[in-house]
């Protein structure tokens, strides 16, 4: 991709059935869309992408450093999901393709999902459903709690955790959390001082902390023999964070009354596996196949944040939130303009040979924005556009220039 196109001559190929949403927003943008249902590879998946300016993939489509390489055209990859595991990224970034995903839109779902585990595990909701459901009468209000006036406690005061903050106050709950950086307490959310004191004084424990090393385990036998004898464990973050053998053993024990979990240290790959549940037959146990982040607003959310980032990019060079490259928010294009977007490898004296070839041309340099990672810079100049915009071939003589374009506005 290599200078400004009309828009019907951005060609976009999606791949995995991305939501109808998606095809509406970028098809809205003027923009030449082919959609496929499948998740090709290799030389197929080469193919299908050739002269592509947008790939859009879901979770299982491999991007690797094959197909960015045979992939000149390509200027950025939208992930519709949250995580980016099946991209490239340091390949996407070698290739100056700008790669985006959607972090914030299954946040509300997985919060709701927390809230209402909330309440079903205070009531025994699931195992007074399945005794119902093979014919046994269960009535009685033994070890049943209203929510209210109990105390959640919150580990990771991020996205969701906030949420999940908001919603159980909303429900007449004190909130308790910890997190490892300084956030903004919701409403009248109390941060304590440690994870030990968080464990200690919640009736529930929800956890909501991405999977890095300091996580795996976090809460094991130790920490759950912390918690309170008859409360609760939530575990919709990921599979590594709570040792399951000790879970199990808090809960045969009867120390714990009950947990949900959403997420397990390994998963099948797809519906069709089979899959041993490691904490199957447990009283009073919520099991869920990761599906948290799983509803219909979510997938449209996350087609709208995805389309959004990527029509930006494209139509004005901004690369905020973007997984691998120098995050820049840029201003309109202000009329009779060129907007120089130059990327290119992190070493000193690019920017002054930029600077000498404009004004070599006697052209004025109305904006100019910066970002940088330790290997690539990407620059942005907004300049008058007195000289046809000649200047684009000469900046893409600078021997370290990865990609140049140009877009303008008449
Ligand atoms: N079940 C699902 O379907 C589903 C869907 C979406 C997200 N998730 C998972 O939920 C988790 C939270 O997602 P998010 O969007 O809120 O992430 P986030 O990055 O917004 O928040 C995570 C918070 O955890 C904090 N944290 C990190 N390490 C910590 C530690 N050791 N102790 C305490 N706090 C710590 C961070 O500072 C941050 O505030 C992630 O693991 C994510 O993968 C699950």
């Amino acid at each position: 991709m290599n200078a400004s196109y009309p828009p019907h001559e951005i060609r976009v190929v999606l791949f995995e059935s991305i939501h109808a949403r998606a095809t509406q927003l970028l098809g809205k943008e003027g923009y030449t869309l082919t959609t496929h249902a499948g998740m090709p590879s290799g030389k197929e998946l080469i193919e299908l992408a050739q002269g592509a300016h947008i790939v859009g993939i879901r979770s299982k489509t491999q991007l690797d450093a094959e197909f960015f390489a045979a992939a000149p055209d390509l200027g950025t990859v939208g992930c519709f999901c949250i995580g980016t595991n099946q991209v490239d990224l340091k390949a996407a970034s070698d290739r100056g393709v700008v790669v985006f995903n959607a972090p914030f839109a299954n946040t509300r779902s997985v919060a709701e999902l927390t809230m209402a585990e909330i309440i079903a595990l205070h009531r025994g909701l699931v195992q007074r459903s399945m005794a119902l459901h093979q014919g046994r009468w269960t009535k009685s209000a033994k070890g049943c709690h209203e929510v209210r006036g109990r105390t959640l406690g919150i580990v990771g005061y991020g996205r969701i955790g906030s949420q999940a903050s908001v919603l159980a106050e909303a429900l007449g709950m004190r909130v308790v959390f910890h997190d490892i950086v300084d956030c903004l307490a919701h409403g009248n959310a109390a941060r304590l001082p440690s994870l030990d004191e968080v464990l200690s004084a919640s009736d529930v424990v929800t956890l909501h902390v991405p999977a890095t090393p300091e996580t795996k385990n976090l809460i094991g036998r130790r920490e759950l023999g912390l918690m309170k004898p008859g409360s609760f464990l939530i575990n919709n973050a990921r599979g590594d964070v709570v040792d399951l053998v000790a879970l199990r053993e808090a809960l045969d024990s009867q120390h714990l009354a009950g947990a949900a979990i959403d997420v397990f240290p390994s998963e099948p790959a797809s519906n069709d596996t089979s899959f041993e549940v490691p904490l199957a037959g447990c009283a009073n146990v919520i099991l869920t196949p990761h599906v948290g982040g799983s509803t219909a607003e979510a997938q449209e959310n996350i087609a709208v944040e995805v389309c959004t980032k990527l029509a930006k990019f494209m139509n004005n060079g901004s690369t905020t939130t973007s997984v691998n490259f120098p995050e820049v928010e840029l201003p309109q294009l202000h009329p009779k303009h060129h907007r120089i977007l130059h990327y290119h490898h992190n070493v000193p004296g690019v920017l002054s040979r930029m600077h000498r070839i404009i004004s070599d041309l006697g052209v004025n340099i109305s904006a100019e924005f910066l970002q940088s990672n330790p290997r690539h810079s990407y620059v942005i100049m907004d300049v008058e556009a007195t000289h046809g915009g000649t200047f684009l071939e000469q900046l893409r003589e600078i021997p370290e220039t990865i990609r140049a374009r140009m877009l303008w506005c008449p």
